[in-house]
């Protein structure tokens, strides 16, 4: 058979030259819209996706010759899997290309947080010398709980450790390999950390599993990080919880709503008694690295080689 690739979202050149190399036809439309989609969908056998192309039924249902997608990334959270594999299409993602990208990028969070690092930095260029208000803490010796201990938690665990912090996790699983970390309840977890990572899945059972209730079980003064999904902590709570000194401060790489918003500027808005940031952020930039998104391209083409191989 004759493969035909229709790439949605923007990938490495690298990625479609293996493709291309390897006897697959190519389509590069990486700003193609929902409506052209729709229209010329069904001329392929196989689909690339990021997080901008949504993959729902509609699609599908057009998609008369489908029978492979391939999400360049973690979550599926864009695609309509269920009913893609219902129809006999294939559904793959690349889950660990990019988790080491993910786990430094929290990790650097955490010891920008502890030494008001994006703090120093805004009151300089402001040419202030603000260096009595500025004194930090360090990392070492302090408590860190990751709620989710797989690929990017995994991996946060160990860095963290190596650098002497306290290490222990909440997951719905026992990992075999837990290194020099400890598996511990959700309550332990809440009571007895310094920092909090989340590195879970947005699912029913996490959506907010950073609530009200949860930051009242917290220590007072500790740090939040979210580089998972919006929607995993409550961002109003959060945002009571950092008004009332609760939190130390938040570091945040994902959003409920993932665009220039009012709960995001609320969020960035506040300030401590220094006038400094309580909240540090990105804009969901933890997979954006040249490393990450070359695995990401190579993971892609394999996968998509390795399907061409088998059925033609
Ligand atoms: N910021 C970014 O750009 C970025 C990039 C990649 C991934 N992510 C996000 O990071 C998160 C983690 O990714 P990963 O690759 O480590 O995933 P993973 O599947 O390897 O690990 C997730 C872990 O969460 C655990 N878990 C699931 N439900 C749970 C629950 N109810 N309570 C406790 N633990 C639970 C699982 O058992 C698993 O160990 C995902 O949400 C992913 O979308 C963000």
């Amino acid at each position: 058979m004759i493969m035909k690739v229709l790439i949605c979202d923007p990938v490495a050149s690298v990625t479609i030259q293996a493709l291309q190399e390897a006897g697959i036809e190519v389509d590069n439309r990486p700003d193609i819209t929902a409506e052209e989609l729709l229209r010329d969908v069904a001329q392929y056998d196989g689909m690339v996706v990021r997080s901008r192309t949504k993959v729902r039924q509609g699609v599908l249902d057009a998609a008369a010759n489908l029978k492979i997608i391939v999400r360049g990334g973690v979550g599926l959270d864009n695609i309509d899997v269920k009913y893609a594999r219902s129809k006999g299409i294939e559904v793959r993602n690349t889950p660990k290309a990019s988790s080491n990208s993910v786990a430094e990028l929290a990790l650097g969070y955490m010891l920008a947080m502890a030494r008001h690092t994006p703090q120093a930095t805004m009151s300089m260029t402001a040419a202030e010398w603000k260096k009595k208000k500025l004194k930090g803490t360090e990392i070492a010796g302090k408590t860190l709980g990751l709620i989710g201990f797989g690929n990017i938690g995994g991996l946060l665990g160990r860095k963290a450790a190596a650098l002497g912090m306290d290490v222990i996790f909440y997951d719905v699983i026992t990992p075999p390999d837990p290194g020099p970390t400890r598996q511990v309840s959700l309550d332990e977890l809440l009571t007895q950390s310094d920092y909090i990572s989340l590195h879970v899945p947005l699912l029913p059972a996490t959506a907010n599993i950073l609530n009200a209730e949860a930051f009242a079980r917290m220590k007072d003064g500790v740090y939040v990080l979210n580089c998972a999904r919006g929607g995993i902590v409550d961002e109003d709570a959060l945002y009571d919880a950092l008004v009332s000194g609760k939190v130390a401060g938040a570091a945040l790489d994902v959003y409920v709503d993932e665009k220039v918003h009012p709960g995001n500027a609320k969020l960035f808005g506040l300030k401590d008694e220094n006038g400094f940031n309580k909240v540090i952020g990105s804009p969901h930039i933890g997979a954006a690295t040249v490393e990450g998104q070359a695995r990401v391209g190579a993971e892609v083409a394999d996968i998509l080689i390795e399907f061409y191989k088998e059925n033609s």
